[in-house]
């Protein structure tokens, strides 16, 4: 293969940093997969806009078509965000034959099985590495790296957004909106941060999680969510007086098919590993009965850090594509069994 060509859908904060990765990483990627990467074209809402990256003007579009109909491009990056237009658009690209890279939880958390089906019957890959803990490669690591083991718990933090707004409250005594607004600037928030701090993302995350960790279909509804929007400065240096850190928690448990996630924020002695998990940083357990007690730590939110999960992802991508194996991934699954509470 001459080249590998992407088309790039959306160009903010988690675009920015896949545009800079491919570039700088060039030879890096070149040694990986035998050929040069190529970002052929990028939709965006606003061309005109200031960008933190210098992109030629002419590959940028406001038409989804020019990418998803382009013949000549093998991949699509989707880090535009939102649920129903992209999943058309990703539709759209597997049946066009083109594989994906996605950072989407949104869309992963409700239409991953449809989507994942798609693209098996296509066969295309079709990662989302970064729709988990940004940077932090627990995907791979549950699917592939605890393949072997049967995990019976996951516990952690997963929204960079709550943990940099409740580690800055706690820390520094800031208020509440205003650190809600640096967590914005810099790139973590959510472009809606409602679904952030009301415990909707995280309760995402956790429902991608509990699918690939106890491989059964986790639906969003079967989440219990409880956000951080009640909790007050008070709350915060009552519970450090008393040697607490506020968390906000995901856990998912199962005991023989019986399945619970649930989302809260929830007090942690400050000797608990996760009390010192700080800023955007996101850390989860993964407890499996031959491994015993796992961690994975890192960032958790953020361009480049998110970027770096994305451009791996379209290196798995890539190498499959050489061994012509697409559509046969291990971060694809299909499972039938529903989640049974633990009260049924
Ligand atoms: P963002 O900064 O808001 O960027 C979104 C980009 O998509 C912008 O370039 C925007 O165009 C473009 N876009 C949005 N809607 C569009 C539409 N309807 N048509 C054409 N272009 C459209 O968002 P982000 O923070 O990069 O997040 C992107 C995705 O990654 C989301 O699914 C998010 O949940 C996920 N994610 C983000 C992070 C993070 O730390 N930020 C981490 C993990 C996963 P304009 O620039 O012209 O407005
Ligand atoms: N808004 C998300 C967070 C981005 O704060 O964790 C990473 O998924």
């Amino acid at each position: 293969m001459e080249s590998i060509s992407i088309g790039l859908l959306g160009l903010g904060t988690v675009g920015s940093g896949v545009v800079q990765i491919i570039e700088k990483h060039q030879d890096k990627l070149m040694h990986q997969v035998g050929c040069p990467v190529v970002v052929k074209r990028v939709l965006v809402k606003d061309a005109d806009k200031e960008r933190a990256v210098k992109v030629d003007r002419n590959l940028l579009t406001l038409n989804p078509e020019d990418i998803l109909n382009d013949a000549d491009i093998d991949v699509v990056i989707e880090v535009m965000g939102g649920i129903e237009e992209t999943r058309n658009h990703l539709k759209k690209a597997l049946d066009n034959g083109k594989h994906v890279v996605t950072a989407n939880k949104d869309l992963m958390a409700v239409y991953g099985p449809e989507l994942l089906a798609a693209a098996t019957q296509n066969g295309c890959d079709l990662f989302y590495e970064a729709s988990v803990a940004g940077g932090i490669p627990i995907l791979r690591g549950l699917v592939d790296g605890l393949a072997s083991d049967r995990i019976t718990k996951m516990m952690g933090i997963v929204n960079g957004t709550t943990n940099f707004i409740l580690t800055k409250m706690s820390k520094n005594g800031s208020a509440y909106e205003e650190v809600l607004k640096e967590a914005q600037e810099l790139g973590y928030a959510e472009s809606d941060p409602t679904a952030d701090v009301e415990g909707l993302d995280a309760a995402r995350k956790m429902a991608i999680l509990s699918t690939l960790g106890f491989s059964m279909n986790i639906d969003l509804d079967d989440v219990k969510v409880k956000g951080i929007t009640d909790i007050t400065e008070e709350d915060l240096q009552y519970g450090k007086q008393l040697g607490y850190t506020m968390k906000l928690i995901g856990i998912a448990h199962r005991e023989g098919e019986k399945v619970e996630v649930s989302v809260q924020p929830t007090l942690l002695s400050e000797s608990h590993p996760l009390a010192s998990v700080q800023d955007e940083y996101n850390a989860v357990y993964v407890y499996g009965e031959a491994v015993g007690e796992t961690m994975f730590y890192g960032p958790g939110a953020g361009s480049l850090p998110t970027a770096t999960a994305v451009v791996s992802d379209l290196v798995g991508v890539m190498k499959n594509m050489r061994l012509g194996v697409n559509g046969k991934s291990a971060v694809a699954p299909q499972y039938d069994k529903k989640l049974k509470g633990a009260d049924e």
